[in-house]
């Protein structure tokens, strides 16, 4: 009798433990992306899930709070030539809002037709960036302006000269009367530029869906290409917020990219050229891969046409990698989802 009741006991709790585990698996199952394609069960997308937190990127955030007044005047700035020293070129030449935040150029041209010696950065989501330009020159965005302005082959002014010039038109001076004590200076003209740029990030593309919960929002060639950007190591480089922007490293670790392309430019000294450290030749800021599609042609010498060509030199040089064309496929449909909104419309 008392060796019945004690195996009633075991087989109760036998049974208690199965019960917790069976509980346990469906939990897991249930956070997994695949069970969820199969069972066909698809979050709302309005009723976002908690932000995937094991993934190396991370989505934008849907809302930015930023002053209002500061952001319409930096747009004004952004779009005026009178910040350049002959009132031929803006900001806006270079970064075109209809065209991925760039010229789509190989190298841009600046104040009388001077070409730039890096290809053009998008301006689209670079407060996330830790540093501005390839090579990291600038620290904050009011010291990248600074840069633009003063560069030959960009704006080719200074400051005295683009205050006293914003100074002659009222407008100007009543705007920044209102928003700053000291009104029209140096200070306040970064200041009001690098709000504006504060306001063109680009969230809510579709993996920043995905990344919210919604697994509908990639198809499952998207999911797969995804799965070997994380698998064969982009995503050691290209992560975080923007996918780039968050480290320097060198272009060519497995293989030597710039003798094979030859003819070496200062330029492609990278970050040399700020730290003056030997280690730091051919070191760049990881660049962002969000609206990656938009912004050929890619790399820092403009030397890729084309999305695919980028790929198969980061793969080779990056990652001593040859990968197949349906590799490469898989890879440029997941990139093509990083494209995002901006002022609420798809880029
Ligand atoms: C002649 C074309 C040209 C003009 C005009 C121009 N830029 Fe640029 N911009 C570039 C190039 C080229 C780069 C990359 C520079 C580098 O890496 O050294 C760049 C880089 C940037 C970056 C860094 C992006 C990042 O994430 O690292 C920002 C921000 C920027 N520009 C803003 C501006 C602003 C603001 C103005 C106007 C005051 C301006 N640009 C005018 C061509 C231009
Ligand atoms: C070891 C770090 C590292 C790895 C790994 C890496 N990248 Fe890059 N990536 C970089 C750097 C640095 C650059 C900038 C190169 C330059 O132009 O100077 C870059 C540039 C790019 C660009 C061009 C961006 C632009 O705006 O011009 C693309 C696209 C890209 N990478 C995709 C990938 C893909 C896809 C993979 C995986 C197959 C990958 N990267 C692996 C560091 C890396």
């Amino acid at each position: 009798m008392k060796q019945f009741y004690l195996s009633k006991r075991l087989i109760n709790r036998f049974l208690g433990i199965c019960v917790i585990l069976v509980a346990c698996l469906a939990a897991v199952l249930w956070k997994h992306p695949e069970f969820h394609e199969q069972s066909g069960v698809v979050p709302v997308e309005s009723e976002p899930v908690e932000i995937a937190v094991n993934e190396p990127i991370q989505p934008i955030p849907l809302h930015l709070k930023l002053d209002a007044g500061k952001v319409a005047l930096g747009e004004k700035l952004f779009d005026d030539p009178h910040l350049s020293h002959n009132n031929t070129i803006a900001c806006v030449t270079c970064h075109n809002f209809k065209t991925g935040g760039v010229d789509r150029l190989n190298f841009s041209r600046g104040m009388n037709g001077a070409l730039t010696s890096v290809n053009t950065l998008t301006v689209f989501n670079s407060g996330f960036n830790f540093k501005l330009n390839w090579d990291g020159s600038a620290e904050t965005l009011e010291e990248q302006v600074d840069k633009a302005i003063h560069n030959s082959k960009d704006l080719n002014a200074n400051w005295a000269e683009v205050v006293s010039k914003l100074k002659k038109y009222p407008e100007y001076v009543k705007l920044f009367g209102q928003l700053y004590t000291d009104g029209i200076t140096e200070d306040s003209i970064k200041d009001a530029i690098a709000t504006f740029e504060l306001s063109l990030y680009t969230p809510n593309s579709r993996f920043d869906k995905f990344l919210r919960g919604n697994m509908a929002a990639l198809s499952y060639k998207e999911k797969e290409g995804y799965h070997i950007f994380k698998d064969y190591g982009c995503a050691s480089c290209h992560q975080g917020v923007n996918v780039g922007g968050n480290l320097f490293q060198k272009f060519g670790v497995m293989g030597d990219y710039f003798a094979d392309r030859g003819k070496i430019t200062k330029a492609d000294l990278g970050r040399f050229n700020v730290t003056g450290n030997p280690q730091d030749k051919y070191v760049f800021k990881v660049p962002s891969l969000r609206n990656i599609t938009l912004t050929a042609p890619y790399f820092h010498d403009g030397s890729a046409k084309t999305l695919p060509e980028a790929i198969a030199v980061m793969a080779k040089y990056q990652l001593g990698r040859q990968l197949s064309p349906e590799e490469i496929d898989l890879i440029v449909k997941f990139l093509t989802t990083l494209t995002g909104e901006y002022k609420g419309s798809p880029l």
